[in-house]
């Protein structure tokens, strides 16, 4: 996710510019641009954060009134000066920034290579191309005819010397919010930017095209009808803001999961063809049907994001899978060859225990890929390929977007595998329709938070907890435990529910909760007996089960319903209600859910 600020009215645009990108360098920070429209359009980009920016314009002259502007967090295109926005047409003439990803960029920009030259390798400025394509004097009509050509989504911002008093703005996806002054407009991707100017406020809808002077502000639809717009009052202030409201980003990031779900798997996947298309494996046929082990490196919540990983290759490709914690692995004279796949999952990119393995597993002579959510981190780079999960900055230090991401994008490298052997069309056609169902049963588990929040204060001073998993079920546990550790120091062991009666049945006791994940799958008569042990320990029950089923209620008033989907997928909607109990747990014992004690977003060191 990028960050996207512009100015028209009567004030000097570029400090609002700059303010604003301060703002909004927590949506991505890898780098930044400004442009002005004076007469001509001047700009100047520069990678790093704001303030390599800032003291790049310092001696420039960037007077004006009308600005655009952007703060990057890669997903197509490395980090770089000629890869930062604002994006230019051919001529100069008309510039671009925008947020979002655009998933058939390369078929549009094999249709404009004819007539245009590129000069980045970015998903935007071929939208900036294709606006040129259409402009024929008027910004808005040319931006409404390019959007009815792109797959994707964008929050955008257009501006062109030959209509030098208006920009245009468009919204599909990606967050744009307009801020109303006195003749004079503030577009964002959230009110932060503006709340110093203003508090009047209009949110852009998907499918919105904004058209604004200092003078009017109209808002039209894709078929160019006008449309009526609410100006509402926000009251957050600018930390509020940056999390749309949310009050800390953990929370923010697990609401996010539905969103930045789609972006994993966006235009990675064939449905005709039942099988998945990652292009950054970098592996041709013959190199993948070579491929007899797959290592799975990572730490803490991804690896057990890797555990879902191994399922589904197993699954899916029949092709042995090992999940190795990377601290481990180099240290214990690993089995690896030139017919080992070892993949390096890893949000940050920069974890030093993931990185020292994935060498170790190079010097041995495997193939190894990463999948990365922070682009053009240290993994993504030394890694031969790979994934980039596309989760948006992740900032609260416990990791909950990242997860789900990265196990999609596992399910789709398992798929993509499996369909050169044991998995049929039928079959990977029916994964892939489970998997575009995710997002909204994901929404559905989401609204059930308050009363996730009334489980977790009803627990919240019990000192001890067993999280309990079958199968696919097993790393929702691990993750589970791990979310309610780090973020509200309460003590939490997972275990397979098999696992119980071969010792830590022991420590239950009716002070002694247990969370059960009893989803309906072939292991739920399993679980259901493992939970009966619990029972007869007297040890309180909170389950996740599956809609509909009434014996869940049976055995305890504290359940959590899940929508039900494909077995091998269940993880990608059980752990939404962990994260959440994790989560208000926390917060009923005054935790700082951002921030816990003791811990770093990225441990690099070993
Ligand atoms: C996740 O909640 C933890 N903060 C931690 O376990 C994290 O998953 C681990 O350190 C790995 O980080 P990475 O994904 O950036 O490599």
């Amino acid at each position: 996710m990028c960050g996207i600020v512009a100015y028209i009215g009567k004030k000097q645009a570029s400090p609002i510019l700059i303010g604003g990108l301060r703002r909004l360098e927590y949506r991505g920070y890898d780098s930044a641009g400004v442009a002005i429209l004076d007469k001509n359009i001047k700009r100047i980009r520069s990678v790093g954060k704001i303030d390599n920016l800032a003291e790049k314009i310092k001696n420039q002259d960037l007077s004006g009134n009308i600005g655009i502007a952007h703060t990057r967090w890669a997903t197509h295109g490395g980090v770089s000066e000629v890869n930062a926005h604002p994006h230019f047409s051919c001529d100069d003439d008309l510039v671009i920034v925008h947020n979002g990803i655009i998933e058939n960029y390369r078929e549009l920009k094999n249709e404009l290579l004819t007539e245009h030259n590129f000069v980045s390798e970015t998903d935007t400025e071929v939208l900036a191309h294709l606006i040129e394509k259409y402009y024929q004097g008027n910004l808005k009509e040319a931006v409404t005819e390019a959007l009815s050509r792109v797959r994707g989504t964008y929050g955008l911002v257009a501006m062109h010397t030959k209509e030098p008093n208006k920009l245009v703005a468009a919204r599909l996806g990606s967050p744009l919010v307009i801020g109303v002054g006195d003749k004079e407009y503030y577009i964002a991707s959230d009110t932060s930017p503006m709340l110093a100017y203003t508090k009047n406020v209009i949110f852009l809808d998907d499918g919105e095209v904004a058209e604004i002077t200092p003078e009017n502000l109209q808002i039209f639809n894709l078929q160019s009808e006008a449309i009526n717009k609410n100006v509402e009052q926000v009251d957050w202030d600018e930390a509020q803001a940056q999390k749309f409201g949310f009050p800390n980003f953990m929370l923010k990031e697990i609401y996010d999961q539905p969103i930045v779900f789609q972006d994993a798997i966006r235009g990675r996947y064939d449905l005709d063809g039942g099988t998945a298309h990652l292009g950054g494996l970098n592996m041709t046929i013959d190199e993948m049907h070579s491929i007899k082990k797959i290592i799975l490196l990572a730490c803490g919540t991804a690896s057990y994001a890797a555990m879902i990983g191994k399922y589904a290759f197993e699954r899916l490709a029949g092709i042995s899978t090992e999940v190795e914690i990377a601290s481990e692995f180099r240290y214990s004279d690993p089995i690896v060859g030139r017919d080992t796949l070892v993949f390096g999952i890893t949000q940050s990119g920069e974890t030093a225990d993931t990185l020292a393995a994935l060498r170790e597993a190079k010097r041995k002579g495997a193939y190894i890929r990463g999948i990365v959510n922070v682009v053009g981190s240290t993994i993504a780079r030394e890694t031969d390929g790979g994934t980039y999960i596309h989760a948006g900055p992740e900032l609260a230090v416990a990791s909950t977007k990242a997860y789900t991401n990265m196990a999609a994008i596992m399910f789709l490298y398992a798929l993509q595998f499996g369909r050169l052997n044991r998995t049929s069309v039928a079959t990977g056609q029916r994964l892939l329709a489970a998997l575009l169902e995710i997002p909204e049963k994901m929404e559905i588990i989401l609204k059930q938070s308050d009363k996730i929040k009334t489980i977790a204060e009803k627990y919240k001073d019990n000192k001890n907890f067993f999280f309990l998993g079958r199968g696919v079920n097993v790393p929702v546990a691990l993750e589970g435990s791990l979310k309610l550790k780090e973020i509200s120091y309460v003590h939490s062991e997972a275990y397979p529910g098999g696992e119980m009666k071969h010792g830590p049945i022991a420590l239950l006791s009716p002070d002694f909760p247990v969370f059960a994940i009893m989803t309906k799958n072939q292991l739920y008569e399993k679980m259901r007996s493992n939970i009966e042990e619990v029972r007869a320990r007297k040890a309180p029950v909170i389950l996740v089960a599956t809609e509909g089923d009434e014996m869940a209620k049976k055995i305890t008033e504290d359940v959590i319903y899940v929508p039900p989907t494909m077995e091998l997928l269940e993880p990608l909607l059980n752990t939404i209600p962990l994260q959440l109990f994790a989560y208000h747990t926390a917060v009923s014992l005054g935790r700082d859910v951002d921030r816990p004690r003791n811990l770093a977003k990225s441990v690099t060191v070993e």
